[in-house]
C-alpha cells in the first residue's frame, strides 16, 4: 500500500512515516516545509533504511498537489498538513481557516478524482470544547472550541462526515490526539518548534539544556490534585502506531469513525516536571506564573474505543516519554537547524 502523508515532515508526521515504513508500506510525503526542515527526510532514511518519496508542495495548491496523484498510485491519505499554533490562530484567524480548510478540501477533491477512498485525519481533543465532561468520550457532542485552530479541526471533521455521507466508498478516521510528546528512541527525529516553545515538553527540554532559564508553570490554583493543569500526554511513537492501524482499518471498512488517541491517564504539570527530573537526573527550576488564557484545568481521554476498533493502546509510560524527549533535545540542541 502506498500512503500519502501531507505534512509528513512535521513532528507527528515524521514519526508516523517511520512506523508506516517499518510496517512495510510505501510512503509519499507532501510538505511545504513552512514549519519543518528537509533534513527530516534524511533522518527518516537513517532510521528506516528507506527514503520516502518527497514533494515540497503546499497541498492546498491544487495543481501542484495533483502531480502527486498523477505520479503515484495512492491508496490512503493521512492528512497532517495544517497550521497548529493556538495563539497565532487567534491573531490570524482568516489565515488559519483558509489554509487548514482549503488543504483538507483540496485533498478530498483529488481523492475523489483519483479514486482514493481512505482518509485519516489529524484531529484533536480540542474539538470537545471548553464545557465537556471528563474523560472525553467519542460519542460526546463537539464544538464550543476556544480558538480558531480548534474550530478548523471541528469544521474539517464535519466536512469529512458530509463527504462520507455522500460517497459510500469513502472511509474516514478522525483521530483525536491528546498531548503528543516524546521522540523516536534513536534521538534522530523529534519536536523542533521555532522560537520560544509554547508547549510544555519542548519548554522543559530547553530548560534542561540551559537554553531557557526556568519553566513558568501556568497556575497552581486549579481544582486538580496539585493545583496545576492536568493533560493526557501520549508518546508520539504510540500515536504513530495508531495511524498505521487506522489505515489498515480504513482499507477494510466504510463510513466515519471518531477515535481518541490518548492514554486515558491525566498528569499534572508538576507530575511531568517530576517524571522528567527522575527519568533524566536533571533538575528543572520552575516558578509559578498566572494561569494562561484559554487553558482548561483538566482533561484526558476515554481510550477504550481505540482498543475496541483498532486494537490499539498506548504502550509507553510518562518516564519513557520524558527520557525520549530529552534524548532528542540533547542530541540536537538546535533541533534540525545545526
Ligand atoms: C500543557 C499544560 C499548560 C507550557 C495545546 C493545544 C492543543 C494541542 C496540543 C495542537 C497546560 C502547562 C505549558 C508552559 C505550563 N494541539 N504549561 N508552562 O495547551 O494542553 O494543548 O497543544 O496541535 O490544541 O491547545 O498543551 O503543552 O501547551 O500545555 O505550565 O510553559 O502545561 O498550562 O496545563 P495544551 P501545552
Amino acid at each position: 500500500m502506498n500512503i500519502l502523508l501531507t505534512g509528513g515532515a512535521g513532528f507527528i508526521g515524521s514519526h508516523t512515516c517511520v512506523e508506516f515504513i517499518n510496517s512495510g508500506y510505501d510512503v509519499v510525503i507532501a510538505d511545504d516545509l513552512s514549519n519543518s526542515k528537509p533534513k527530516v527526510i534524511d533522518r527518516i532514511e537513517e532510521i528506516t533504511g528507506k527514503r520516502p518519496k518527497f514533494y515540497k508542495v503546499d497541498v492546498s495548491d491544487r495543481l501542484a498537489a495533483e502531480q502527486i496523484f498523477k505520479e503515484n498510485k495512492i491508496d490512503a491519505v493521512v492528512h497532517f498538513a495544517g497550521y497548529k499554533a493556538v495563539g497565532e490562530s487567534c491573531a490570524k484567524p482568516l489565515m488559519y481557516y483558509r489554509n487548514n480548510i482549503d488543504s483538507a478540501l483540496t485533498m478530498l477533491e483529488l481523492m475523489e478524482e483519483y479514486g482514493v477512498n481512505s482518509f485519516i485525519f489529524s484531529s484533536s481533543a480540542t474539538v470537545y470544547g471548553a464545557d465537556a465532561d471528563i474523560p472525553y468520550v467519542e460519542g460526546m457532542p463537539t464544538g464550543g472550541c476556544t480558538n480558531p485552530y480548534g474550530w478548523t479541526k471541528h469544521m474539517i471533521e464535519q466536512i469529512l462526515r458530509d463527504a462520507a455521507a455522500a460517497n459510500e466508498k469513502l472511509s474516514v478516521i478522525l483521530l483525536r490526539y491528546f498531548n503528543p510528546i516524546g521522540a523516536h528512541p534513536s534521538g534522530k527525529i523529534g519536536e523542533d518548534p521555532s522560537g520560544i516553545p509554547n508547549n510544555l515538553l519542548p519548554y522543559i527540554t530547553q530548560v534542561a539544556s540551559g537554553r531557557l532559564k526556568e519553566l513558568g508553570v501556568f497556575g497552581n490554583d486549579y481544582d486538580t490534585h496539585d493545583g496545576t493543569g492536568v493533560r493526557d500526554y501520549i508518546h508520539v511513537c504510540d500515536l504513530a502506531d495508531g495511524h498505521v492501524l487506522a489505515a489498515e482499518y480504513a482499507s477494510k471498512h466504510r463510513g466515519v469513525e471518531e477515535i481518541n488517541l490518548g492514554t486515558g491517564v491525566g498528569y499534572s504539570v508538576l507530575d511531568v516536571v517530576n517524571a522528567f527530573e527522575q527519568a533524566n537526573d536533571i533538575k528543572i527550576p520552575y516558578v509559578i506564573k498566572p494561569r494562561r488564557d484559554g487553558d482548561l484545568p483538566e482533561y484526558y481521554a476515554d481510550a477504550k474505543k481505540a482498543g475496541e476498533v483498532l486494537g490499539w493502546s498506548a504502550k509507553r509510560d510518562l518516564k519513557t516519554m520524558c527520557r525520549d524527549s530529552w534524548n532528542w533535545q540533547k542530541n540536537n540542541p538546535n533541533g534540525y537547524g545545526d
